[in-house]
């Protein structure tokens, strides 16, 4: 392929300013590659950080970009994964050539998976970068479990939105810091509790919540004293994952005290994740959030919203719609923030070992007292997420508004859950997910 493309290029380390629209060559695709039509991408504090010169050796000019939603128009010679015209999703190489702010992007076959079929590209690119990193912290790094606890912190941001309900499929529980106006926000994804970080000490707070023990994990999207004092609200023998390099020194003496375990992470490109992602994105248990949507001409006002932060409204991703096409209706901030009002629950059941028999028995019992009607269907979790002989299973109620109040358990829900109980390992974990 020939020709050229439209591509936002970063000419000098600056602000927002420094970006220029160009037209640029089409990049080539080499044997185990594919050439991909970018429909949309997102925006990430990462490409903040290389537009004002975080990373020096980043050779200018530049396309930055670390997310693409699209459609292969081109395969590389040994490449026999995709065919032209599938719809694909992923983060491109890390300081690894060309990113993802330009129509067309070309990129290494194993960094590639297939977009979720149940979400816009302007969704999908939302989701590459956060999804993964969220995880490579939970699942490859501090191993979160059914019926742990975990902190959240920033959980009305791009990582914490996506954090949020990953843990929660997961089968934990939840505490999450943000602003009091994003309280309703992050327990519509599904927070178990949530903390003002700008009014209160999180670390009482959390000691209080857990009864003095503490979080077995600590997510941290926050860095410097936040990293620092994280200690203070882990239980022994927990867990802290920060994504923020700072370049400061930090003391990190209250975590022997805790005999804590930390795990930095920066974040990690493959399709592995990205199959998992797509998983629970088409089982309807995480689904992305964009706070505004922008063209590709917008990058630059994209970039100031975001450092913004949630002072102006943002909640969740800023997408950019490449094609013009990627969602049904594309705007700038004012008439762009889609946030879901709509929430769905998914009771999560963790049988005891040995129980699967009787347990299916009481379960068939009690949902002949439930219709299609009811908006209700059952379905397993992949068996990795819990390896000790149980097994999770989950029940959506799609129809909320016919069953909760107020997200109290109806009558109807009170009936199953009494059938039921006596066969589970734990209290079920009830958690309410963006419809
Ligand atoms: N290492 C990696 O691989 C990796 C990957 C992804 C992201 N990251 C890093 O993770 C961080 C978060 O990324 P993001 O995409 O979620 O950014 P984001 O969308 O800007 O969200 C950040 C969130 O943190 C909240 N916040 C700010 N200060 C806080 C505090 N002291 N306590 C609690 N919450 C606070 C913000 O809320 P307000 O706006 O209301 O203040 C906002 O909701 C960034 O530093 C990013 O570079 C690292």
């Amino acid at each position: 392929m020939t020709g050229t493309m439209k591509a936002v290029v970063l000419t000098r380390f600056g602000g927002s300013e420094a970006f220029e629209e160009q037209d640029v060559p089409v990049p080539q695709v080499g044997a185990r590659q594919v050439r991909v039509r970018v429909h949309a991408t997102a925006i990430n504090p990462l490409d903040v950080q290389v537009r004002r010169g975080d990373y020096s050796d980043v050779p200018l000019p530049t396309i930055t970009g670390h997310d693409v939603s699209g459609v292969v128009e081109e395969l590389g010679t040994a490449v026999s994964e995709f065919s032209v015209g599938d719809e694909v999703y992923y983060t491109p190489r890390i300081f690894g050539g060309p990113g993802s702010y330009a129509e067309q992007h070309v990129t290494d076959v194993e960094l590639v998976g297939r977009k979720p079929s149940n979400l816009t590209h302007l969704e999908a690119a939302s989701l590459t970068l956060v999804g993964g990193t969220v995880w490579e912290s939970f699942v490859t790094r501090a191993h979160l479990t059914v019926g742990e606890t975990v902190l959240i912190h920033g959980g009305a941001g791009g990582v914490g939105t996506i954090a949020i309900q990953v843990a929660k499929a997961i089968g934990a529980r939840v505490i999450t810091t943000a602003r009091k106006k994003n309280h309703a926000f992050v327990h519509a994804l599904g927070a178990d509790h949530a903390i003002d970080y700008t009014t209160a000490d999180y670390a009482p707070e959390v000691k209080a919540l857990t009864g003095g023990r503490g979080v077995d994990v600590v997510f941290d999207t926050v860095g410097g004293d936040t990293l620092t004092r994280s200690p203070l609200a882990l239980a022994p023998l927990g867990r802290v994952v920060s994504l923020v390099d700072i370049a400061q020194p930090q003391n990190l003496l209250e975590a022997w005290e805790v005999n804590a375990a930390y795990h930095f992470v920066f974040t990690r490109q493959n399709r592995g994740k990205l199959d998992a992602l797509t998983d629970l994105v088409e089982r309807g248990l995480v689904r992305p959030v964009i706070g505004a949507v922008f063209p590709l001409a917008g990058i630059a006002q994209a970039h100031d919203l975001l450092q913004a932060g949630s002072t102006p409204g943002l909640r969740g991703k800023i997408a950019i719609d490449v094609s013009g096409s990627a969602s049904g209706s594309a705007s700038g901030p004012a008439g762009a923030v889609q946030q879901r009002a709509e929430v769905r629950e998914v009771v999560s059941l963790r049988v005891r070992p040995g129980s699967g028999p009787a347990f299916e028995a009481a379960f068939d019992r009690v949902q002949t007292h439930l219709t299609d009607a009811d908006g209700y269907r059952r379905h397993h979790l992949a068996p990795a997420l819990h390896e000790d002989g149980s097994y999770l299973l989950e029940v959506q109620w799609r129809d909320l508004a016919a069953h909760v109040q107020g997200f109290e358990l109806s009558p109807a829900h009170e009936s199953f859950m009494r059938e039921l109980t006596p066969h589970l390992a734990e209290p079920p974990s009830v958690l309410h997910v963006p419809a």
